[in-house]
């Protein structure tokens, strides 16, 4: 989200002259004063707040003095308080939309500016929901502006991706130039019938029987040529367009791949889904059928309309006589229909998101029996689809037949006309029925063209969709020369701050240091930032500020494959891909033997269960395969992530859905497990990281003890509240010895 607007130069100046040497951090709009829609800008630099309007500086605000920054909303718009020195004003008003999101990362800029003076700028990756350029909303979960976006620019990225296709999309274009010679060709033939063979019939002289019988062969042939041609193109257009849709879906799925997980977290599954199938099947659709179509039919129209000069330029001229007319009326038409449209597919994308959303929470809505207000729900958005469909349908249906009606007015004119031509002998039979059928020629094209808006406002919304996930730049990446290590196992966590949105710090100033093999077991409450920080030693994230270094070297220059193929993990929510047990244990070392598999199965006490199951190994899991209890995946996530041997460990809540008693058979396995590897264990039960060498503790994202079980449990401090917790609520049930079972709990850690 844009947070440094461009000032005009009046405005530059006198910022300048007001601020001095102070540095410009945030520049944003605002576009209410008093009761006027204006074009005014908010300036904050590292010392103060500038409201400046046309070159006039409004107001300045010192930060330091300034708390309780804050968005009020009101009726259309926002206001922008501040209090300065005890007293609380009104900086600025915005219209709501449009700005409320950049104001809500202005405050927290503001008040870091408050607390701290001067740091660097903040950064945000919130995204616009409004055209910077003529204000009206993107389309759903994108930043496309369908009226500003650049289409030329999409047809050529479009032109570019064809390359290996082109010959043979460039087929229906020949036969398309074929098909116009010839619809040409057979009213010119059907003319000189009537006027060289059936015309004199009436007459004193007969026609030449073999020449009209020639004539008719000329057109079957004609004919039969043409079908050949279709049946070629159909072929053609067929591999192509399937060719076409195979390689979009598969560049598509592989940069979505490619990218980090933020920016796959901002969109829905049923989004991202969308554009894979249904926006690539809009593109082939285009390319392969509309726009051969457009040709053939453009061709067509300036080619009769050329004949028809050469023929009779007065009735050429008939036929113009309604076309300015139709033309404001379909472009008028048009630019209501695609506002609607628009409103339509909206519509629709709700229906689909929401039932994506039903399906995947069905448990939570069964288990509460909300069946029926779920159905009522999704009976109310698609009626609302419906209805708006049905409107569109309904107009566009009333429409047409006037646009056609209203094109087709010249051809009556044309009949009109050529009847008193004939009838005082100024125009052959013939010649009047080829002109009519050449006015057809014209006609088709253009009531054909009525409907071409429609499909290149599809295709330009579906294409932009599939370009912009296309040209995303992933968040995390490679460097240009990635170094492939292999891995010891020392991580030194530097000074890391961290926020999924960077205005906002999940962690802050974290540095911890770990040894090669050591086991590191991290606990804190629920939302203090656990699995962030692991996620960041994946690097599924990269830091805001400071640095993770493996074995000395900044993760950023490890080679994204390197670092996590020797990593292995057991997250929080287990996930097993539909396919066999054995395929989901063998995931990331494919060429794992059935010994290995069965080896790695034993150590996570996973094979009994998995020998109980009706076809053992081969028992399919994952969606709508066998349902596996919470531990059971457990215990294949662990069984995966042994056979991946990998150099650095991490478990995160891996023991969380075990009982008592399984959970000690794999904490003995992980105990052979973590052995010469360095291991970062999360969890909530403190008995499980029994086997950490030392404990990470957090709190509110902020490294709050670290150290070893006893000398934390001497400090006194969150850790010891925890064990003495938990050990309290362990107690109740055996009749309440809280002394003992703290006794028993630091044994077995010490
Ligand atoms: N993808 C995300 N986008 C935005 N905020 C997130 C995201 N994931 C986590 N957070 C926020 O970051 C904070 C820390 O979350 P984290 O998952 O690291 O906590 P945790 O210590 O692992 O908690 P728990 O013990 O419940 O698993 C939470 O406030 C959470 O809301
Ligand atoms: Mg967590």
């Amino acid at each position: 989200m844009k947070l440094m607007y461009e000032l005009s130069d009046a405005d530059r100046t006198a910022l300048e002259s007001a601020s001095g040497g102070e540095k410009l951090m945030y520049c944003v709009p605002y576009n209410i004063e008093g009761d006027r829609f204006v074009k005014g800008f908010l300036a904050i630099t590292d010392r103060k707040l500038y409201k400046l309007l046309n070159g006039e500086l409004l107001l300045s605000l010192p930060i330091a003095e300034s708390d309780d920054f804050r968005v009020e909303v009101m009726y259309g718009s926002c206001g922008f308080y501040v209090r300065t020195g005890g007293v609380s004003r009104l900086v600025c008003r915005f219209i709501s939309g449009r700005n409320l999101a950049r104001y809500s990362v202005i405050i927290r800029a503001c008040e870091i500016l408050a607390e701290q003076h001067g740091t660097d700028p903040i950064t945000n990756d919130l995204p616009e929901r409004f055209c910077p350029k003529c204000g009206r909303p993107y389309v759903n979960n994108t930043t496309i502006c369908p009226y500003c976006m650049d289409r030329m620019e999409v047809y050529r990225k479009m032109f570019a991706m064809t390359k290996g296709l082109r010959l043979m999309m460039c087929f229906p274009f020949i036969v398309a130039i074929f098909s116009v010679v010839f619809s040409f060709l057979v009213p010119w033939i059907e003319g000189q019938a009537v006027n060289e063979y059936l015309e004199p019939l009436s007459g004193t002289e007969r026609g030449s029987m073999a020449g009209f019988i020639l004539i008719v062969c000329a057109i079957v042939s004609i004919d039969l040529f043409q079908r050949a041609l279709g049946v070629i193109q159909s072929r053609c257009s067929a591999v192509s367009g399937n060719r076409f849709i195979m390689m979009m879906k598969n560049i598509l799925y592989e940069k979505l791949e490619s990218l980090s997980l933020s920016s796959l977290q901002r969109r829905s599954t049923g989004d991202l889904m969308g554009r894979v199938n249904n926006d690539t099947a809009v593109m082939q659709d285009f390319v392969t059928n509309q726009l051969p179509n457009i040709f053939v039919q453009s061709v067509s129209f300036l080619v009769a309309m050329v004949v028809m000069l050469v023929i009779n330029p007065v009735m050429c001229l008939f036929i113009f006589v309604p076309i300015p007319f139709s033309i404001f009326l379909i472009k008028k038409f048009w630019s209501t229909m695609d506002l609607k449209n628009r409103r339509g597919w909206n519509l629709e994308n709700k229906v689909n998101r929401q039932l994506q959303d039903i399906f995947s929470g069905i448990r939570v809505v069964k288990s509460f029996g909300q069946e029926k207000r779920e159905i009522e729900r999704f009976r109310q958005s698609s009626l609302r689809s419906a209805r708006q469909t049905e409107k569109n349908e309904m107009l566009f249906d009333t429409f047409f037949p006037i646009v056609t009606f209203a094109i087709r007015l010249g051809s009556y004119l044309i009949l009109l006309y050529g009847n008193i031509l004939l009838f005082d002998g100024e125009m052959q039979l013939g010649t009047l029925h080829q002109i009519n059928a050449y006015a057809n020629i014209v006609y088709s094209p253009l009531i054909w063209m009525t409907s071409v808006p429609r499909h290149i406002s599809r295709f330009l919304t579906s294409a932009s969709k599939v370009f912009e996930i296309l040209e995303e730049t992933p968040e995390v990446g490679d460097i240009s020369l990635p170094i492939d290590i292999r891995i010891h196992g020392e991580i030194n966590i530097k000074n890391v701050t961290f926020g999924y949105e960077s205005y906002n710090p999940v962690l802050t100033n974290v540095s911890v240091r770990i040894h090669p093999g050591e086991m590191i077991g991290i606990v804190g409450h629920s939302g203090s930032g656990k699995t962030t920080l692991i996620n960041l030693i994946m690097r599924l994230y990269d830091v805001n500020t400071g640095s993770i270094e493996i074995d000395g070297v900044n993760i950023k220059d490890i080679s994204q494959e390197a670092l996590r193929s020797q990593m292995g993990v057991v997250l929080q929510e287990t996930f097993l891909f539909a396919g066999s047990i054995r395929d989901n244990i063998a995931y990331a070392c494919p060429s794992a033997t059935d010994e290995m598999i069965i080896e790695a199965a034993k150590t996570a006490n996973a094979h009994d269960f998995i020998m109980d199951l009706p076809q053992g190994y081969d028992t399919v899991v994952g969606v709508s395969g066998y349902s596996l209890s919470g531990g059971e995946r457990q215990r294949i996530a662990i069984a995966r992530a042994i056979i991946h041997n990998p150099r650095i460990l991490i478990l995160d809540e891996a023991t969380a859905a075990l009982d008592t008693e399984t959970e000690k058979l794999i904490q003995d396995a992980l105990k052979k497990l973590i052995r010469n590897r360095t291991t970062l264990a999360i969890a909530h039960r403190l008995s499980t990281l029994r086997n950490a060498d030392r404990l990470l503790v957090l709190d509110h994202g902020k490294v709050a003890e670290f150290g070893t079980h006893t000398e934390l449990l001497e400090r006194k401090g969150i850790y010891y509240k925890l064990v003495m917790a938990q050990q309290k609520m362990g107690a109740i049930p055996g009749g309440g010895e809280p002394e003992k079972a703290a006794a028993k709990t630091s044994s077995a850690t010490a």
